[in-house]
């Protein structure tokens, strides 16, 4: 037995890449798959019915999904996916927002249409796909539910010529902290991911660094992050909530998230010669800081 049978899950974008890995997966742990997909180029720009191809292949292995070709970037999109999930298999319990594209931009040529397009598909997009299932989580208390984000490292750390993406994957770290919070007492965990993999999204910017490009190399596979998910989707993953789980080259890795790490005090207004005084002192606490996580994520071998 599957560790999410008789469950049912939505997976956004999973028409290819990892979405489609974490939809495959899912149905082979048993669960019944909302495979959505608008289908479109990397852009976002065009649309198609590959979440079909994706359902085909979980039914052949006699798995259990429904397509969806609705965009996540709408309210309307996101009520339609969930209807989805509802009327083909009566209930919800696991929304995976996985959906994304890119329209990398410097600032100087960043246009309105491609802040907004990105922003929309990720950040909105969170939230199109999340509101509905948390208004049914409180209507119907259903418990043991499961929200599973994407953000990215660009938005975690910051990457060159990514600032529209970077702002939403960083909105989505903030969003699940709350979402997170908020569904607390319905028992409902909600999770984000930190991926790293070749697919169409990234397998261009890899060779453009000298990297190699190799879907099929286990460290590089897309399908590395579905085992993660269905983990976290399980029951198994009751206790793990509002976290960032990094899972790239064959590792799995929890991130640090913001805290303050050292600070001053006095009574009164701070002076220009205190805070001359302070901040290289506070530079270098962070300094030592990163220093000392970054030997403490070494990876271990299991
Ligand atoms: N691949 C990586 O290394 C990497 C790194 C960091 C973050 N991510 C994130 O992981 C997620 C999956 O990325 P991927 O690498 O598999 O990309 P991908 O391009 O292979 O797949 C993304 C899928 O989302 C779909 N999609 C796009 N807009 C949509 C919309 N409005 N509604 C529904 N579906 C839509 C696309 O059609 C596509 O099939 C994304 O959120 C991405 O930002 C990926």
């Amino acid at each position: 037995m599957g560790i999410l049978e008789g469950r049912t899950a939505i997976v956004t974008g999973a028409g290819r890449g990892i979405g489609k890995g974490i939809a495959i997966r899912f149905a082979a742990e048993g669960a019944n798959v909302v495979v959505n997909d608008l289908g479109g180029a990397t852009d976002g720009t065009g649309g198609s019915r590959i979440a079909d191809e994706v359902v085909d292949e979980i039914r052949s292995a006699g798995g259990s999904a429904a397509p969806n070709h609705d965009s996540v970037a709408t309210v309307e999109g996101g009520r339609n996916i969930f209807r989805t999930a509802i009327r083909e298999f009566g209930a919800l319990d696991i929304l995976v927002n996985n959906a994304g594209i890119l329209r990398d931009r410097t600032i100087f040529n960043l246009e309105e249409e491609d802040w907004d397009a990105v922003l929309d598909v990720h950040l909105k997009g969170h939230y199109c796909c999340s509101r509905p299932f948390a208004r049914y989580i409180r209507e119907t208390n259903r418990a043991g539910c499961r929200i599973i984000n994407f953000s990215s490292v660009s938005g975690l750390y910051g990457n060159f010529g990514q600032s529209n993406y970077a702002a939403a994957k960083a909105g989505i770290a903030g969003l699940s902290r709350v979402l997170a919070l908020e569904l607390a007492k319905y028992g409902c965990t909600v999770n984000t991911i930190s991926p790293g993999a070749t697919t169409r999204m990234t397998a261009d910017l890899r060779a453009s660094r000298g990297m190699q490009v190799d879907e099929n190399a286990p460290e590089q596979s897309p399908n590395q992050i579905a085992p993660v998910c269905a983990w976290l989707a399980s029951e198994a993953g009751q206790d793990m909530t509002a976290q960032i789980i990094d899972v790239m080259r064959g590792w799995i890795g929890i991130m640090q998230q913001p805290r303050v790490i050292r600070k001053f005090s006095k009574e009164g207004m701070w002076n220009n010669r205190e805070i001359d005084l302070i901040m290289p002192q506070l530079l270098k606490a962070k300094q030592d800081h990163d220093a000392a996580v970054d030997d403490a994520a070494e990876p271990t071998p299991v």
